[in-house]
């Protein structure tokens, strides 16, 4: 959830330290800080607030240092404040350190150290962590590389940290379990990242650090190895996939608004290669490669949290559809938790745009125990459920830095849509021409979502009118009710709007009490399950409720009664959540704009939920 970076080399470490922040601010914004390092003196800045306030208190700086780590916050232990954000310096004042993740057993720890003589200013764990370092390193007479890898046997959790010693200031020693940790290998300089995003324009070249695993980094080279035992790992450096402009803004206003403007190349981006409609084939090697396993198997479990949650649901409806397979789909965080029967046989599809997210790890690592067989969708490459999985596929959709998922999502549910097909005709549920007009349909998805984006303007004087609503209702049946789901979350995690996504059907057993004149009610009324969805939108209008309706062409019975209708084009409906999200995302990002609020960086959430 926080975002930490490292440098050591030739250039300015402020420079690379700062900026390097800045794009991980989607990370946690709460607070940041950093340290310079230079002979062997540590110049800090730290400040509740955003990387621009730790810019603006940086200015008197001497800002000729080499070498430097810093750090953007989302708050675990201790509020957000100037004494509890990163670095944390030992008791002595030799150490420093940043650090992602929570320290489990640090409460024993500190007791522990406080019974020696160590006291602490902040309420976090990672004070406690840098002076545990500081302890073992006094008491047996370590280096710091050794002193970080005793301490780190000795913890519970999750981390991703950088330590520097002031007597050994030409090293940052790194270690990883649980938070993600990449190294960009230049000359003589390397870089730390939570991702790559804050060296991608220097190096194009990355190590990522597996779970276990610390790394000693000088000028000279990286020195890679195990934290148990200390045994040596050979590092595997991986080609970076993306370029600067892929992570900037790009003259939008938001990174939300330029991913949901994204979306026809990122559908085209994960199609492409894949979806063949002129050799009437699906190619997802992952798939045709464990055909016989996903065959033989029972049912398919879909594990996420979130919005990933909300593709998988899609997910559901079209496996089961298309392929008629059984296909249950589980919050990764309940599953968890809630001792499921998994059986050897099963098929378990782990859904996450960061590759990160603790709850899914942990639900994946159960089922791997229990024998299952794991398919990863992740769109980080390289990222920890993309590395566990036995196979996968990429979602292709670029980096996405808005906090509120939406290029992640379509791209997800591309991907799901794939997969049901190619299961659909490998299960014979789907006929050669079946199959082959299907392929056909999606091929047009791209320019269909470019045709939803022209509603831009349409969608933002629409969301003029509800600029002040305090709640909303999002409808919609069959595949198009997680889409309901997911509007509703867009909407909440960005304006702050309570919202509920329902079950157009489902609004009789409780949520129509809720309907009256002050009560906007978004339901998708496209194609499938039209009559019903016109007696839903009846009764709530019977109501006084305001109906925004997405529609089709043509349609008249919801227009003659609606408030305002988003006119999409028609699809199949199995291809009607990519096509129906759009305007619900749009119209979520211009209600959050009216509002003021800041729509990329949401208060209290992060981007990749590293912590459960
Ligand atoms: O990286 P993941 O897809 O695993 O993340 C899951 C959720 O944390 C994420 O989708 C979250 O709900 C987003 N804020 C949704 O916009």
């Amino acid at each position: 959830m926080c975002g930490i970076v490292g440098y050591i080399g030739k250039k300015q470490a402020f420079d690379v330290v700062i900026n390097g922040l800045q794009r991980l601010e989607y990370r946690g914004y709460d607070s940041a800080g950093l340290v310079l390092i230079q002979n062997e003196t540590f110049l800090m800045k730290k400040t509740k607030g955003k990387v621009s306030d730790l810019r603006e208190i940086s200015q008197d700086l001497d800002k000729t240092a080499q070498m430097g780590i810093g750090h953007t916050r989302w708050a675990t232990h201790g509020v957000p404040n100037d004494v509890n954000s990163h670095p944390h310096l030992s008791n002595s004042g030799e150490l420093v350190i940043v650090h992602n993740g929570i320290i489990e057993n640090y409460s024993a720890i500190k007791t522990m150290l406080t019974e020696k003589g160590y006291h602490f200013v902040s309420d976090t764990d990672t004070e406690v962590l840098v002076n545990l370092i500081e302890f073992m390193q006094k008491s047996s007479n370590l280096s710091i590389t050794d002193a970080v890898r005793f301490a780190l046997n000795e913890v519970i959790g999750a981390y991703a940290i950088c330590v520097v010693d002031k007597k050994e200031a030409d090293k940052i020693v790194v270690g990883r379990l649980g938070s993600p940790l990449a190294i960009g290998m230049g000359k003589d300089e390397f870089y730390i990242a939570s991702d790559a995003s804050p060296f991608v324009e220097f190096t194009k070249e990355a190590v990522y650090l597996d779970d276990g695993e610390m790394a000693t980094i000088t000028k000279e080279g990286v020195d890679v190895r195990k934290i148990a035992d200390n045994l040596q790992v050979e590092p595997l450096v991986q080609q970076l996939q993306f370029d600067l402009d892929q992570i900037e803004k790009g003259g939008y206003d938001h990174f939300m608004l330029k991913e949901i403007f994204e979306q026809p190349k990122s559908i085209l981006d994960t199609m492409r290669g894949r979806l063949l409609s002129s050799e009437g084939k699906i190619k997802m090697a992952g798939i045709f490669d464990h055909r016989n396993r996903i065959l033989k198997s029972n049912r398919i479990i879909i594990i996420a949290c979130g919005t990933s949650w909300h593709a998988g649901l899609i997910g559901e409806y079209l496996i089961e559809e298309l392929a008629r397979i059984p296909v249950e789909v589980e919050y990764a965080s309940e599953f968890r938790y809630r001792n499921p029967v998994i059986y050897p046989t099963d098929i378990v599809i782990a859904i996450s745009q960061s590759g990160e997210t603790a709850d899914s790890l942990a639900a994946i690592k159960m089922a791997k125990e229990a024998g299952a067989f794991i398919y990863g969708i992740c769109n980080v490459v390289g990222s920890s459920i993309a590395r566990i999985s036995d196979a996968g596929s990429y979602t292709h959709a670029g980096p996405e830095i808005g906090v509120a998922s939406t290029k992640a999502f379509t791209a997800q549910v591309t991907v799901l849509t794939m997969i049901a097909l190619e299961l659909g005709k490998q299960t014979g549920e789907l006929s050669n021409e079946k199959f082959h007009k299907h392929l056909v349909e999606m091929e047009m998805l791209p320019k269909q979502v470019e045709t939803v984006l022209k509603l831009d303007k349409e969608i933002q004087e629409i969301a003029l009118a509800y600029k002040d609503a305090t709640n909303c209702l999002y409808l919609g049946r069959g595949y198009n009710f997680p889409v309901a789901l997911e509007g509703a979350l867009k909407l909440k995690e960005i304006s702050y709007i309570h919202a509920e996504g329902y079950p157009a059907a489902e609004m009789k057993h409780g949520p129509i009490a809720l309907i009256d004149e002050n009560l906007p009610v978004v339901i998708i009324a496209t194609k499938g399950h039209y009559e019903k969805v016109v007696s839903n939108v009846q009764e709530i209008k019977s109501r006084k409720g305001k109906v925004i309706a997405i529609v089709n062409p043509g349609d008249t019975e919801v227009r003659a009664i609606a408030d305002h209708c988003i006119e999409v084009p028609a699809v199949e409906e199995f291809l009607s959540p990519i096509i129906n999200t759009i305007p619900l995302q749009l119209l979520s990002y211009y209600l959050a704009v009216l509002r003021g609020a800041n729509v990329d960086q949401p208060r209290n959430l992060a981007k990749s939920v590293t912590v459960e």
